[in-house]
């Protein structure tokens, strides 16, 4: 039932702040953080190894910037189609976390199987608790995202971002990186999220004007520094998959080592920028594209669109957020940048040409 919305996809973006709502409902206590379940302790461990396919994947990546730098816990990021064959050592002090809304990817299966046995212990991190990657691991941290038929993965990955936030707060704190009054704050702002996210999903006209520019597009470039660069690729996955356009992401810093030289007034270059300690640095590599003749659509907070200046060719602005909730807000233009530019195609957005939403078969 789509609920009275055109696609699934559609009714999951604006489900998030409902889903979000029920997933801290399940890891929040009054005081504190009901999380990792009893016996997945991240005290002493000496690596974290996060492993998924596709969004969940960019839910990982994010995830590093958070376990490195609040628990200062090394983790590694990987594909699991990739991590599966490359037969990485595996610490036997290590945590292993696979990441999956349907608990079935193959690919994700098999990395598990490979470190089952080696590492300290297997947690999964999935949609479906009663999947082949929760039943095959240790500890089941579930998403309370409810079911998602749309094959683009929208509300599934909000939740991803969400726990595992919280399992890097807990870490935090339990490695002695965070005090009781930090983790509280931080408990605080977490609960801001839902009421944000309605916020967010009030851009929805502005954001279908524009995708209607951005579907005469043949290839569009997304920018992001720090844990907004996994969410530029979970922005050009969602443009790709429904939209049928070329999207590709790059990290900010690296646009004079190559992809600056596609730049030119047909590519539509979205930046997403917070207001954050890295927003001047991704400000001037925007600088730069302008100077190109550039189309840039910057997504941002309204002090961070006031700081850039003339020269936009668009702007998304979203409220003001903790930065390191950022990823989980900005999720939302991301999305529906690709819903309505695939509408504005035409494409078959809750069922796009060659995808399942399962990929059990490798
Ligand atoms: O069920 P999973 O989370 O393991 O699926 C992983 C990917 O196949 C999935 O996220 C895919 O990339 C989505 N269609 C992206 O929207």
């Amino acid at each position: 039932d789509k609920g009275g919305y055109k696609h699934f996809m559609a009714k999951e973006i604006a489900e998030q702040p409902n889903v979000i709502t029920d997933t801290l409902d399940a890891y929040l206590t009054e005081t504190g953080i009901a999380l990792p379940p009893p016996g997945l302790d991240l005290r002493k461990v000496d690596r974290l190894t996060l492993v998924a396919c596709g969004t969940a994947f960019y839910a990982c990546m994010t995830a590093k910037y958070w376990f490195e730098t609040l628990a200062r816990l090394p983790v590694d990021v990987d594909v699991a189609s990739e991590f599966r064959y490359r037969e990485p050592p595996v610490s036997p002090e290590s945590v292993a976390l696979f990441v999956s809304q349907s608990g079935e990817t193959a690919d994700t299966l098999a990395a598990l199987r490979y470190c089952s046995g080696k590492a300290a212990s297997i947690g999964a991190v999935v949609n479906v608790v009663e999947s082949s990657i929760a039943r095959e691991s240790d500890h089941v941290l579930p998403l309370y995202a409810g079911p998602e038929i749309g094959v683009a993965s929208t509300k599934a990955f909000s939740c991803q971002l969400t726990v595992l936030l919280i399992l890097a707060l807990k870490a935090a704190h339990d490695r002695g990186h965070l005090s009781d009054e930090g983790l509280a704050e931080k408990i605080a702002q977490l609960r801001t999220l839902p009421g944000l996210m309605n916020q967010a999903l009030t851009i929805e006209e502005p954001a279908s004007a524009l995708s209607r520019r951005l579907s005469e597009a043949r290839d569009v470039l997304f920018l992001g520094r720090g844990q907004m660069f996994p969410l530029a690729h979970e922005g050009a996955l969602k443009m790709k998959e429904i939209s049928y356009i070329h999207a590709e992401a790059y990290a900010s810093g690296e646009l004079k080592h190559g992809p600056i030289a596609l730049v030119d007034e047909h590519v539509p270059v979205i930046v997403m920028a917070p207001r954050d300690h890295l927003y001047d640095k991704t400000v001037s590599n925007m600088q730069e594209v302008m100077a190109r003749g550039g189309k840039v659509l910057l997504i941002s907070d309204k002090s961070g669109i006031r700081q850039a200046g003339d020269g936009l060719w668009a702007s998304l602005t979203l409220p003001e957020i903790d930065p390191l909730l950022a990823p989980i807000l900005y999720a939302i233009p991301a999305q529906l940048l690709a819903y309505h530019t695939a509408v504005a195609k035409g494409t078959d957005v809750d069922q796009p040409r060659n995808l399942a939403k399962s990929v059990t078969v490798e």
